[in-house]
């Protein structure tokens, strides 16, 4: 029995692809059947395999029932969070998903679900990405505060989501846990945010994030260990479209 994860696979069996970087780089080329030929020869039935955000371009569900049904048939137990691409995804509607799919996919937020003496726990989480202003040396000299003071509401609301669901966990008596969000957890001004102190706070032993594509993106939150915590970016450009095993 293993965890693996891998983000980001934005298939688009239906929906019109409009995504300049994934009609053009080489990482991106039939990702879908790399992606499907590594699974079956890595994962066991008896093995799980979270997928974190950014499943599908499609824009409401009947979009996406190919790009499910190519999920729904990769080996082990599924479980999906919500990316920022994911516009099948109602926030207030993942029971929904959730009774839909039963039996063939758990829709990770609001929730949590277990593996073995774990809670695994999600959200989409967020992070400011500016627009961001650059002096001729590419330096940061300032950003939208507009965009920034929105942001932080986004960021408060999915904390809020967060300690909903370790809690919850908590009180089913779960002491062991791995975060996942979508966003990473720190924007590139941050060396800490309230998803770090959170995970921090519960002694999450992981936290695993996605989003991050293209190597100018892939090292702009932590990587590694910090305040013995295991930071791990999992987009699936980055890891050649090899889920990374998590447990
Ligand atoms: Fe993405
Ligand atoms: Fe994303």
């Amino acid at each position: 029995m293993a965890l693996y994860a891998i983000g980001d696979l934005h298939l688009h069996f239906q929906a019109e692809l409009k995504a300049k970087a994934q009609i053009k780089d080489r990482v991106w080329k039939n990702h879908e059947q790399k992606f499907r030929k590594i699974c079956a020869e890595l994962i066991q039935p008896d093995d799980t395999l979270v997928l974190a955000g950014d499943h599908s371009w499609g824009r409401n569900l009947a979009e996406c029932e190919l790009d499910m049904q190519y999920i729904s048939d990769l080996p082990g137990r599924k479980i999906l969070l919500r990316g920022n691409h994911d516009m099948f995804w109602d926030a207030k509607k993942t029971e929904v998903l959730n009774e839909h799919f039963r039996g063939k996919l758990f829709f990770l937020q609001d929730n949590y679900c277990t593996y073995s003496d774990y809670a695994l726990v999600g959200t989409k989480g967020h992070c400011f990405e500016g627009p961001f202003y650059l002096n001729r040396r590419g330096q940061i000299i300032g950003w939208d505060v507009k965009n920034e003071a929105r942001s932080k509401k986004l960021v408060d609301r999915e904390i809020d989501r967060l300690r909903a669901s370790l809690e919850a966990a908590r009180a089913d008596g779960f002491r062991k846990y791995i975060l996942f969000l979508h966003y990473p957890p720190t924007s590139i001004l941050e060396d800490s945010s309230a998803f770090t102190r959170m995970a921090e706070e519960y002694g999450a032993e992981q936290v695993i994030y996605a989003h991050s594509h293209g190597e100018s993106r892939f090292y702009d939150s932590i990587h590694g260990e910090r305040n013995g915590i295991r930071y791990r970016l999992v987009s699936g450009d980055f890891l050649g479209w090899h889920p990374v095993r998590i447990l």
